[in-house]
């Protein structure tokens, strides 16, 4: 059995925890700072297995002596975001946040894969792989993943067809300066573009684009959480099984798309060893116009960070 690591037992990391148990992906540890809730959650998880079927353990701690060994730790302690609320605003109070549990997972799970999912995500995944000390590859975002199951929804809706034959394509940074990329979203390897006109691959684009808020704003209080775990599950999956799948991934930059030393959504390889490859994709010129805002904007929020 692999362990998997969740750190931040709320609604993202619990649901998370949930999808990966009922897949049997591995043993799994919760973690959370406030005591008493991941081990109540675990347990609750635990009496669900003889109905649900599923031999994975489930252990919920306030401590990382149990983290010890854990071949992937996904990151999800943080506050989530409220309406009105940007992600930049997030920055402040969660990157604190990441620097504590990074500073553990060092301590104790030094050679496990490393997921962030914490927001604002690029500079969170940006901090994370600077307080942890392993390969960049080693440590990716889950961001685009999200909005891209997002957009396939959106198409399959749009076409009333099987979400099952769509496979979508975000990447940039997993806020609104993201970028759907309708040339490399297909059904059934045919392109959106030749399935609908402009307009219409717009009003898509830009639901993707405010896929978050459109929850946010129905919870009022609190931020999706069922989609968010199915994309972490997805990207858990790819590691434990070394499945070398291609998905849009939170990726250290060296180069590609004319980018260095930045983390950004970027179709990526994900296997045993993290990001084992990145797709340069070739983009128009608008979309490469459209990336460097994207790539800016992540740029300024990481010189926000206070790093040493
Ligand atoms: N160490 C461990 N856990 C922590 C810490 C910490 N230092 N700080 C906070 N937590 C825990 C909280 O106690 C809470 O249980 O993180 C959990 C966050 O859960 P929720 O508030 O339910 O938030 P959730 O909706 O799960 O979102 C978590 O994922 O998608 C992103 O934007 C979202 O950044 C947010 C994160």
């Amino acid at each position: 059995m692999k362990k998997i690591t969740v750190i931040g037992a709320g609604n993202v990391g619990a649901t998370a925890v949930q999808r990966m148990a009922e897949l049997e992906m591995g043993d799994l540890v919760m973690l959370d700072i406030v005591e008493g809730i991941p081990q109540g959650k675990a347990l609750d998880l635990m009496q669900s297995a003889p109905l649900m079927e599923y031999d994975s353990h489930i252990r919920g701690t306030n401590d990382y002596n149990d983290i010890t060994g854990s071949d992937v730790v996904v990151i999800t302690a943080g506050v989530p975001r409220k309406p009105g609320m940007d992600r930049k605003d997030l920055l402040k109070i969660n990157s604190n946040i990441i620097k504590d549990v990074c500073t553990n997972i060092t301590e104790y799970a030094p050679d496990a894969v490393v997921i962030v999912v914490t927001n604002p995500l690029d500079p969170m995944t940006y901090l994370a792989s600077r307080v942890l000390d392993m390969p960049d590859n080693r440590v990716f975002g889950m961001g685009g993943m999200l909005d891209s199951t997002r957009f396939a929804t959106f198409v399959a809706m749009e076409l009333g067809c099987s979400v099952k034959d769509i496979s979508a394509m975000v990447i940039g940074s997993h806020d609104n300066l993201m970028l759907p990329l309708p040339q490399y979203t297909t059904v059934s390897g045919i392109p959106i573009t030749e399935l609908m006109d402009e307009d219409t691959i717009q009003e898509l684009v830009d639901r993707t684009i405010n896929g978050g808020a459109e929850i946010v704003k129905y919870f009022k209080n609190g931020s999706a959480f069922y989609a968010p775990a199915a994309s972490i599950t997805h990207m858990v999956e790819s590691v434990i099984r070394d499945s070398k799948r291609i998905m849009p991934a939170t990726a250290y930059l060296k180069g590609e798309y004319g980018y260095d030393g930045v983390y950004a959504g970027v179709p990526a390889k994900i296997g045993r060893e993290g990001v084992e490859d990145i797709i340069d994709l070739k983009l128009s010129d608008k979309q490469k116009e459209l990336l460097t805002k994207s790539v800016v904007n992540i740029q300024s929020s990481i010189e926000l960070l206070e790093l040493e």
